[in-house]
């Protein structure tokens, strides 16, 4: 199969949404145009599992243009924006993999296309593809320079496999970069999540009890952000000092046990499973709303949900379904558990992912770089990359900074001045 997207017809309006992102992207830009004249992908085969948006398909132009032959497949069900699948596949000479809704049976062979690439280098958003790769081909893996990976829940199952001893190639954490995580999981992630509730349940958020589990970057992004449109806003968490954190940020901070009673709404980030469980459901109000903005769709205990409700009524509108308990209150769930702000809107906004993927094309070339040189673990993004895109993002917003003078760098780097 040469591509496999939803319908080709779509390719002339997803090409235009590809476009009006690209003029957010200006870092990523100006990667593409030097790797358009350098090719430090030349010869490379590529194959990358990334949510497939027009921001993704901005990566995947800047990667062709440094000469990598690449393949990308959803790493998502629900996450493809199908007229960008089919405008890269048709118009950019990006074979992509995706549908929007495909069924596990069909998100599987996606990723099976990925390796049947037979790739050099590879792109994660979460490690199934790296996963799979282990699973399916570990022959590949003496073909490989490196792994790029995106996202947090990516980089923790990828840290469990080195430190299993069962990680086989090197891993560069691109999540882990100052320029990745600060702004995407906390900006864009804030942004996008609301997004995709608003745009699902046209929910008024003022006055309405918020209740985000987990406080790392994505729900300090998503808590301030709730707080911004008036929700009073609770946080949950396991760890002290990040319970300590949102206190002090001002969040009230309790169990969900307690939460489950108070909240209207609530928001997974944990990258954990089973946060939202059946005995916070049986403590929940008539109309609760419950949603996940985690990698995965583990973090709301749905079977269970299923199991306790008297009746289900699916798509009471679109990306939300309607559990009917058996004392009649009403839950409903968001886009199946899935991430909602790639379910029901489009993700992050294109600003916050110039800055992700630059980040990522740089990295790919650093690895193109050193092939055979880097160790088989998961490392990190090096500094020059994160300096150098942070400096261009804010040239790109007309921003600029002052310099160390003489005297400051000295003083900084001596130790005889006190009081
Ligand atoms: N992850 C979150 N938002 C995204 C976007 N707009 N494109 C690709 N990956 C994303």
């Amino acid at each position: 199969m040469k591509f496999d997207v939803k319908d080709v017809a779509l390719a002339a309006g997803g090409k235009k949404r590809i476009e009006w992102a690209d003029r957010d992207m200006p870092v990523l830009q100006l990667v593409r145009e030097r790797f358009a004249k350098e090719r430090p992908l030349r010869g490379l085969r590529m194959s990358a599992c990334l949510h497939v948006t027009a921001e993704t398909a901005n990566l995947a132009r800047t990667l062709k243009a440094g000469g990598a032959d690449l393949v990308l497949v959803a790493s998502n069900p629900l996450s493809t924006q199908d007229d960008v699948a089919a405008a890269l596949s048709t118009e950019y000479g990006v074979p992509t993999f995706a549908i929007k809704g495909e069924d596990n049976a069909t998100y599987y062979r996606h990723l099976k296309a990925g390796l049947e690439h037979e790739p050099n280098i590879t792109m994660d958003d979460g490690a199934d593809l790296v996963w799979a790769l282990h699973k399916e081909r570990p022959d590949l893996a003496k073909n490989m320079i490196a792994s790029m990976e995106e996202t947090t829940t990516g980089v923790i199952r990828l840290r469990s496999m080195e430190q299993h001893g069962a990680l086989k190639i090197p891993v560069i954490a691109v999540n882990d970069a100052d320029t990745k995580h600060l702004f995407d999981n906390r900006y864009g992630t804030g942004q996008s999540t609301l997004d995709g509730i608003i745009r699902a349940t046209d929910l008024l958020l003022a006055g309405k009890k918020i209740v985000i589990a987990g406080y790392g970057w994505c729900g300090r992004g998503c808590a301030t952000r709730a707080r911004g449109m008036g929700g009073i806003v609770i946080v949950t968490e396991i760890n002290p000092l990040r319970a300590l954190e949102a206190t002090m940020d001002g969040f009230l901070v309790m169990p969900m046990k307690d939460a489950a009673k108070q909240g209207d709404l609530f928001i997974t980030v944990t990258g954990d499973i089973n946060v939202v469980r059946g005995e916070h459901f049986a403590k929940m109000k008539d109309g609760a709303v419950v949603c996940n903005s985690g990698h995965f769709n583990v973090e709301i205990d749905i079977p269970a949900l299923e199991k306790m409700s008297r009746k289900i009524r699916k798509g009471v509108r679109n990306f939300v379904d309607e559990y009917i308990q058996p004392d009649g209150r009403r839950i409903y769930l968001l886009g199946e558990g899935r991430l909602i702000n790639l379910a029901a809107a489009e993700g992050h906004p294109a600003s916050v992912m110039d800055m992700s993927f630059a980040t990522q094309a740089l990295s790919t070339e650093y690895a193109a770089k050193n092939r055979g040189k880097l160790k088989v673990q998961v490392l990190p993004v090096p500094l020059v990359i994160d300096e150098w895109v942070a400096k261009l993002k804010l040239k790109s917003m007309g921003i600029s900074i002052d310099k160390l003078t003489a005297e400051q760098t000295k003083y900084l780097s001596s130790h005889d001045m006190g009081t």
